[in-house]
């Protein structure tokens, strides 16, 4: 009976909302079902190395962020793995050497857990599959998806693409609070290679994070009604995702982006993520909306940061647009171009 021991990498990409998940109860279960675009260049990767011990002993593992040792990830992960345990018994059999970078900046604001929990999810699962060595893809990704959502709850809809749901609703069938799933529903080809622009506007540190504000849709005043509106923008999403209804797609979108941000204005404590430089360009969007008759249009994630997202048909345009006039909002300058993506790879 040898030890076993090898290495794995996975990458993995993040994920935008277009409905939002806000609002959780233990563990890490979703209050309303929410559904994202998988990101195809925004990407976590790592490798994990895995060396089975002489015998089992507490959880021992190191972090490297782009090769420098990364002291400061092991309580996350530690957590995550405390969590996961139950279902991946393997854990404290191991000494595991955890090897992470990011295709995009860090602390460009960009949420890396997406990204990163659901890369560490799949190299487990690839641990896992020593032991089971039967089992079928789609049960290798949903047990994925299932261990992502416990290190954070977004990276559920990062394991596969290319748009992913989340959580418990009549209007998706199979949908599931426990792992992600893909959006059974036609798809019109308007949203084929559907581009997300991210202008970074602040890549400060969040003063609240996700963690905080989820919590404080717990007695929030209008908690009931929010989690109510999300099912019904899933119901609402169908005919328009089906028909390419590009209008009905953006009205949805910028309302739920901004339903998100009057959820943390309107707690209690209440706060703003929101900065000058994200309202400017949300009026400028607007402006060229209504001057061309382009379907731009933007969602936010809980920062700054604005997703600008647009059809493939109309990027010439469109990317001219955000060059010209809104580069000058943006933290250095910087934003990414992205587009929507098919979920993770084993490299
Ligand atoms: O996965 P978390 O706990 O970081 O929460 C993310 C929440 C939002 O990004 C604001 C919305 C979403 O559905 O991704």
């Amino acid at each position: 009976n040898t030890l076993k021991q090898g290495k794995v990498t996975w990458e993995s990409p993040s994920n935008i909302a277009l409905v939002k998940y806000w609002g959780k109860r233990d563990p890490q279960i979703p209050e309303n079902p929410s559904i994202s675009f998988t990101l195809s260049q925004c990407k976590t990767i790592t490798t994990l190395s895995y060396k089975q011990k002489e015998v089992t002993s507490d959880f021992s593992f190191d972090v490297f962020l782009d090769g420098e040792k990364k002291d400061a990830f092991k309580p996350k992960i530690e957590t995550f793995f405390k969590r996961v345990e139950q279902y991946v018994p393997f854990l404290k059999d191991f000494h595991f050497t955890i090897e992470t970078k990011n295709t995009f900046p860090h602390s460009s604001g960009i949420a890396s857990s997406a990204s990163g929990m659901s890369a560490l999810a799949l190299c487990l699962m690839s641990v896992e599959k020593l032991f089971n060595t039967e089992m079928s893809n789609t049960f290798f990704n949903q047990k994925a998806s299932f261990l992502a959502r416990l290190g954070s709850g977004s990276a559920c809809r990062s394991v596969e693409g290319d748009l992913i749901v989340w959580g418990h609703t009549k209007h998706v069938a199979e949908s599931s609070d426990l792992f992600g799933v893909k959006y059974p529903y036609t798809v019109h080809d308007n949203f084929k290679n559907y581009q997300d622009t991210i202008l970074l506007i602040d890549k400060g540190e969040k003063q609240v994070s996700s963690t905080v504000g989820h919590n404080l849709m717990h007695n929030h005043p209008y908690a009931a009604s929010r989690f109510q509106q999300a099912h019904d923008n899933l119901e609402k999403l169908k005919p328009i995702l089906e028909a390419g209804d590009i209008k009905g797609f953006i009205n949805l979108m910028e309302s739920e982006a901004l339903t998100l941000h009057g959820m943390m204005m309107t707690s209690n404590p209440y706060y703003i993520l929101m900065k000058p430089n994200t309202l400017e360009v949300i009026n400028r969007i607007w402006k060229f909306r209504e001057d061309t008759g382009l379907h731009i249009g933007f969602t936010l994630d809980a920062g700054a940061n604005v997703h600008i997202l647009y059809p493939e048909s109309e990027k010439v345009e469109i990317l001219n647009f955000i060059e010209n006039e809104l580069v000058a909002y943006c933290k250095n300058g910087e934003y990414i171009c992205d587009q929507i993506g098919f979920g993770a790879n084993q490299i």
